[in-house]
């Protein structure tokens, strides 16, 4: 499975982005994130080509929380994507970063008034309410500074979208939102509308999950959010502009999954709403999304050195398991933690070799920190280069100090270039917010 720009050269090495990925790890070192600029470019351009032809009324942003630094935003602005953020560290890096912020939009479902102010004051473009506390105190800051500010609610549609459950946002028992169901995003909505001109606000947004290997859960959430909107109208006489469908779309880990291409899913997805605009009568909204998983997982591949190799009895066939340690582990993903996700590796520096053995790919941390439980690899040895891929999305920016490890550096790669877009963290940033007080002196 070679993913992006992904080469096997010459000399047997794995190559992204025109870059040797053996000549990136002695320019960088390991563990080494790297990121294929080109294929996140033409992903951008892709997903949003896809749905200008299907429905040109329609906005992507790229949602940051699936990969964030400075570099990236000027990746995004420049390919002409909005930007998710979800925090003011989110928010703040944009800002550094100088996007756009008429084209930022704000989640989060606890935000403090820091950050409803910062976003206020920074002009972000829309910021998607949670809740009725958030609602209100947005409305006292906007009259307090004489503004209006642009809002969309955050509903939760009521359906399961059987993803892992730390996955799972659009079912009812969830911290996101308020429920369509009970009636709860209705009140919201009639105290928003009452909120004019301090707030306006221009429509309604759910996310119902992430990594979905199919479009199905997309289909019953643009359903029940266009009745939705019919009900809306009904109840208030005003019609939402703007149906927020958030991100979702799945990508590959490994050969056996399949998700939809970005034409597959638009086609469902807007087959769903046009379907759904006809049965409820409802006017064409501007369709708004954020994916993120989908615009950038497949473009990082972590790339690690292999240390300690190790083979241990087992009680079950074949009685042996090998053991297999790179130099970073659960600090630089935790996702196999997380979510027991699972991942694709291929040895950089011997690629095209025969896959006739079985190993364990073990972290280094103080934690059983397995990576990958069970995978094919060819030879291998202490010194050999890992590149686990499929790890552009929620990696970098999950990336702990647990056992105070520094976090890797992150490269984009491009054309044979490789540029450096996050340095590595050293042992002195690991330490820099330490104080030791005066009586322990
Ligand atoms: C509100 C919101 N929008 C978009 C996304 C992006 O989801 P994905 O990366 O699955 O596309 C998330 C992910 O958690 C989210 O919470």
């Amino acid at each position: 499975m070679l993913l992006g720009t992904q080469r096997v050269n010459a000399e047997g090495h794995l190559e992204i982005g025109g870059c040797d990925a053996i000549d990136l790890v002695k320019e960088f070192g390991t563990p080494l994130y790297v990121m294929d600029e080109e294929t996140i470019r033409e992903n951008c351009r892709n997903y949003k080509a896809v749905f200008e032809a299907r429905y040109p009324k329609n906005d992507i942003s790229f949602a940051s929380k699936a990969f964030l630094n400075m570099a990236i935003c000027k990746v995004v602005e420049q390919e002409g994507l909005s930007l998710d953020v979800a925090s003011a560290g989110e928010l703040y890096t944009a800002i550094r970063a100088g996007f756009p912020l008429d084209r930022v939009l704000l989640h989060g479902n606890n935000k403090s008034l820091f950050e409803l102010e910062m976003a206020m004051d920074f002009g972000v473009g829309c910021i998607v309410v949670d809740n009725l506390l958030e609602l209100r105190q947005l409305k006292t800051l906007a009259e307090k500074k004489g503004k209006t500010q642009k809002i969309l609610l955050r509903v939760t549609p009521g359906i399961d979208p059987h993803t892992h459950r730390r996955i799972s946002t659009g079912q009812e028992d969830t911290k996101f939102g308020l429920s369509v169901a009970n009636g709860d995003a209705l009140e919201a909505i009639t105290e928003a509308l009452e909120f004019a001109p301090h707030l306006k606000i221009t429509g309604i947004h759910c996310h119902i999950g992430s990594q979905l290997l199919d479009a199905h859960t997309h289909e019953q959430a643009i359903d029940i959010m266009v009745g939705f909107m019919r009900t809306i109208a009904d109840a208030t006489g005003w019609m939402p502009e703007d149906l927020d469908i958030g991100g979702g779309l799945g990508i590959r880990y490994t050969e056996d999954q399949h998700p939809p291409s970005y034409e597959e899913f638009g086609d469902t997805l807007i087959g769903a709403l046009r379907a759904a605009l006809e049965k409820y009568d409802v006017p064409e909204p501007r369709l708004l999304q954020e994916p993120g998983r989908a615009l950038v997982g497949e473009t990082g591949t972590t790339l690690y050195t292999v240390g300690v190799i190790k083979r241990v009895n087992i009680p079950q066939d074949p009685g042996t398991r090998t053991y297999v340690t790179i130099d970073g582990g659960m600090s630089d993903n935790p996702r196999p933690q997380l979510y027991d996700a699972v991942y694709e590796v291929l040895v950089a520096n011997r690629m095209g070799e025969a896959k006739d053995q079985e190993v364990r790919i073990a972290g280094k941390h103080c934690e059983t920190d397995i990576l990958i439980q069970s995978t094919k690899i060819g030879h291998i040895e202490t010194g050999d280069i890992l590149a686990v891929q499929s790890t552009g999305a929620y990696n970098y920016v999950m990336a702990s100090n647990y056992n105070r490890f520094t976090k890797p550096a992150c490269v984009f790669v491009k054309d044979g270039e490789a540029d450096l877009v996050s340095r590595r963290e050293t042992l002195d940033d690991v330490v820099r917010l330490d104080i030791i007080p005066e009586r322990l002196a």
